[in-house]
């Protein structure tokens, strides 16, 4: 197993195994150096690109074997709020993320502009939008998610976009970062109306069950296994901009806390804190959701298919969560996301 600093990033590495045949092979040497490939992974901040793992397409178990080394638990996810097109068809805890069918799911527009000043791809927001940490509208949320290539897009469309949440709160400058102490952000499942494009439409939010309510998360979080704090907290679509964005804060787009949250956001998404993953087939992304965030780019879904497989690790929180009860498990025996159906 060789780890070596991620080209293009801050933060991150790329774990590769030269001696090892295919990814079951991979897996192995994986599994008997655990404890080198998880100190690699938090000491990059929580970002591991993993190439070559091709062999999973016919083997998905082989990606549930991995995801297990990171942490307690691997979701399955008809016990979450995920809906139905987006279940894997025989493993229960791999989503799909796709255009294909029964998936769907489109990817997001081209930024307006779509290029930066100097012809580049746009990372940092409001330019960008979209950053996000994966269900950060349940308590707890998540630990670590692994992100697998079944097929990419083109080349140049279809990447995926990783910011440092720990580079970015260290280098917070101190007026922000005073803003920061025992801050709340209401965190909510996108699509439900209550974006903060939603609320400047005019939409009527839909109505939520309990279990769907939104959340409120620490916007400094404190690593479970590093003790780092963390920026922890997303754009616009999946924040509640009519509780929210920030508790205790002036609600709405043009409140107080709309405001802080596009300075924290900016801040967080500066080139100098992201990484930029172009796909090849076969590669696996690790990211740790408890301190890094993402946004997905777009490609023509038109002309062509991209078929994306993740799993998720749960079960380390953090001490801000001891003893929780999940959130999202409805008290009536129903299933989590019944109503939710027709969400992306
Ligand atoms: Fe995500």
């Amino acid at each position: 197993m060789i780890i070596e600093p991620l080209p293009g990033a801050n933060f991150g590495v790329l774990a590769r195994f030269p001696d090892a045949a295919d990814a079951a092979a991979k897996i192995a040497v994986a599994e008997a150096k655990r404890d080198a490939l998880l100190d690699a992974f938090y000491q990059a901040r929580g970002l591991m690109v993993m190439p070559g793992m091709a062999a999973i397409t016919d083997q998905p178990g082989l990606l549930v074997r991995l995801s297990r080394l990171f942490g307690p638990d691997v979701e399955n996810y008809h016990q979450t709020l995920t809906v139905k097109t987006k279940l894997h068809a025989s493993v229960a805890e791999i989503l799909v993320v796709s255009n294909m069918a029964p998936a769907n799911q489109m990817p997001p527009s081209q930024p307006d502009p779509p290029r930066t000043a100097d012809g580049g791809l746009p990372v940092q927001f409001p330019q960008r939008r979209g950053w996000h940490t994966d269900q950060s509208f349940r308590r707890p949320p998540p630990d670590v998610a692994l992100f697998y290539c079944v097929k990419p897009a083109p080349m140049g469309q279809g990447q995926t976009l990783y910011a440092d949440g720990a580079g970015a709160y260290e280098a917070l400058p101190p007026a922000l970062k005073a803003r920061t102490v025992g801050l709340e952000g209401y965190h909510v499942t996108p699509g439900t109306g209550r974006s903060e494009t939603a609320v400047r439409a005019g939409d009527t939010p839909r109505p939520l069950l309990p279990h769907q309510r939104p959340q409120r998360q620490p916007v400094v979080r404190i690593h479970p296994v590093t003790g780092q704090p963390a920026l922890y907290l997303c754009e616009a679509g999946q924040m509640d901009w009519i509780e929210g964005p920030l508790v205790d804060m002036a609600s709405g787009p043009d409140g107080d806390g709309a405001a802080l949250l596009y300075d924290l956001m900016s801040h967080f998404t500066q080139p100098q804190f992201t990484y930029t993953h172009d796909w090849d087939q076969g590669d696996i992304v690790i990211y740790d959701n408890r301190s890094t965030i993402h946004a997905a780019t777009w490609f023509d879904a038109d002309a062509h298919d991209r078929l994306m497989w993740r799993t998720t690790v749960t079960g380390n929180p953090g001490r801000a969560y001891a003893g929780e009860k999940p959130s999202w498990i409805p008290e009536d025996g129903t299933r989590p996301s019944d109503g939710l159906e027709d969400l992306d």
